[in-house]
């Protein structure tokens, strides 16, 4: 069955035609191709949806083997979690599971990440599909309602009729937590929500992650813990949209490293925070190899070893360039072995992934930097986590058990590095 969908792209606050989508599901496979409109092409601030895979052409791109859809188109579909929620829709509604085009379609809310939006006809975005999720945007009051159909789905339930009206919010959102857009005062905030058998409070344990990422001079977004219902949830200040002057929300064009590298998600061999930091030289605004260290030398440090592809996203500037978004997704690791392997190689491919001080300094001068600045960069951040982590965790109201059992990801924090490398004795 072939989908056909016009993609919208918000410029200058307009959601404008970029081109025609047609996503052909042959029950085996999926694949697309796509191509940008004669007006999109002529105006002025043409971007392309994505600088690889996409490139602006008036010809018709295919996706390459293997890539059910481009990876920027793909960047705005829902993963684990809002797939779940989908599927869980359209096995109530049409009694049969959903599909690849489905679920990048389903919703037309508009909350989607990103600039993106797709439609049926070129005038507007919306309905893009035979049937559409309900268009709902809860607020911060609808939480608890929202928190129930988080749990149904989460002991895979039939969600309650009642509740299907949050499919939408929390369905065209990545990642696989529980997780959706609410608004607070208007603003678009993304909720994470808390899972029945957590072993920790994974909300304020990964905001104190975040707030040791501010300390150690990383971007981040503005965050807050909430407790909906005994169990808490983390609410993150959507970073991909802003507000003009007048208070209306606008759209910013975002991708995942996957876009700028290229890459396929299942492609765990390949890349290292080397790549990103080479993508970036090639599509970034200003150099960031310091920052890309930064990082990873944080991801190290609280032991986040799920530093995948997905975990690092560049937003769109006003000259066509792509800078890093604010740090989000960094979570203490629960393992109890304090020897750990992170997902992408700590510089360039082949250069290991031990979630070690020393490997991200050796990892260093594939970022651009001198060993001595990094060894510096390495020791400083070490400090101060060590220093931190614990009073950070306290005050966003970790329990003494929550510090117990992330106690061990944090093993690598206050250990420091020799500035000249030790000599192996050969
Ligand atoms: N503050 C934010 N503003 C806008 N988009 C965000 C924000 N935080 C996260 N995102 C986007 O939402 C996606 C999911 O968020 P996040 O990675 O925190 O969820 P997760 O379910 O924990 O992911 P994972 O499956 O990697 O564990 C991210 O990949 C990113 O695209
Ligand atoms: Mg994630």
């Amino acid at each position: 069955m072939d989908y056909k969908a016009i993609v919208f792209i918000e410029l200058g606050g307009e959601s404008v035609p970029a081109g025609r989508i047609q996503i052909s599901e042959d029950g085996n496979h999926t694949r697309s191709i796509f191509g940008y409109g004669r007006g999109y092409l002529e105006r002025a601030d043409a971007v392309a949806i994505d600088p690889v895979q996409m490139p602006l052409t008036s010809e018709v791109i295919r996706t390459p083997e293997d890539f059910a859809l481009f990876n920027g188109i793909r960047d705005a579909a829902p993963d684990a979690w809002g797939r779940s929620l989908i599927d869980k829709y359209v096995l109530r509604k049409l009694n049969r599971p959903a599909n690849e085009a489905e679920f990048l379609l389903a919703s037309q809310s508009g909350t989607r990440i990103g600039a993106l939006r797709f439609g049926a006809n070129p005038t507007r975005p919306g309905q893009a599909l035979s049937f559409t999720l309900p268009d709902f945007s809860p607020s911060l009051g609808d939480l608890a309602q929202f928190q129930e159909l988080v749990d149904q789905v989460g002991r895979d339930e039939r969600p309650e009729e009642h509740l299907m009206d949050f499919v939408s919010p929390g369905s065209d959102l990545g990642g696989a937590r529980p997780k959706g857009t609410v608004l607070v005062d208007g603003f678009p905030w993304l909720v994470k929500f808390g899972k029945e058998g957590d072993r920790v409070s994974m909300a304020r344990t990964e905001a104190g992650c975040l707030d040791l990422c501010e300390m150690a001079g990383l971007p981040t977004c503005e965050r807050d813990v909430t407790t909906i219902g005994g169990r808490d949830a983390l609410l993150l200040k959507r970073f991909d949209r802003s507000q003009d002057d007048e208070g209306r929300v606008r759209r910013r064009h975002m991708v995942s490293s996957l876009t700028l590298l290229g890459a396929h998600e299942l492609d765990r061999s390949a890349s290292g925070y080397a790549d990103i930091y080479d993508a970036l030289r090639r599509y970034g605004a200003a150099p960031a190899g310091e920052e890309v260290y930064r990082r990873m030398v944080m991801n190290v440090l609280c032991g986040n070893t799920d530093d995948h592809y997905r975990n690092h996203a560049f937003l769109l500037g006003e000259d066509g360039r792509y800078e890093p978004s604010p740090v989000y997704d960094v979570t203490p690791s629960l393992q109890v072995s304090s020897s750990r392997a992170m997902f992408l190689h700590l510089g360039r491919a082949g250069a290991g992934r031990e979630a070690r001080l020393e490997a991200a300094v050796d990892g260093a001068e594939s970022l651009g930097l001198q060993r001595a600045e990094a060894v510096t960069i390495a020791n400083e951040l070490s400090r101060m986590v060590a220093a931190n982590w614990r009073s950070v965790m306290q005050a966003r109201g970790c329990s003494a058990h929550d510090i117990e059992m992330i106690e061990n990801s944090f093993s690598e924090a206050g250990r420091t590095v020799e500035p000249e490398p030790k000599d192996p004795g050969l």
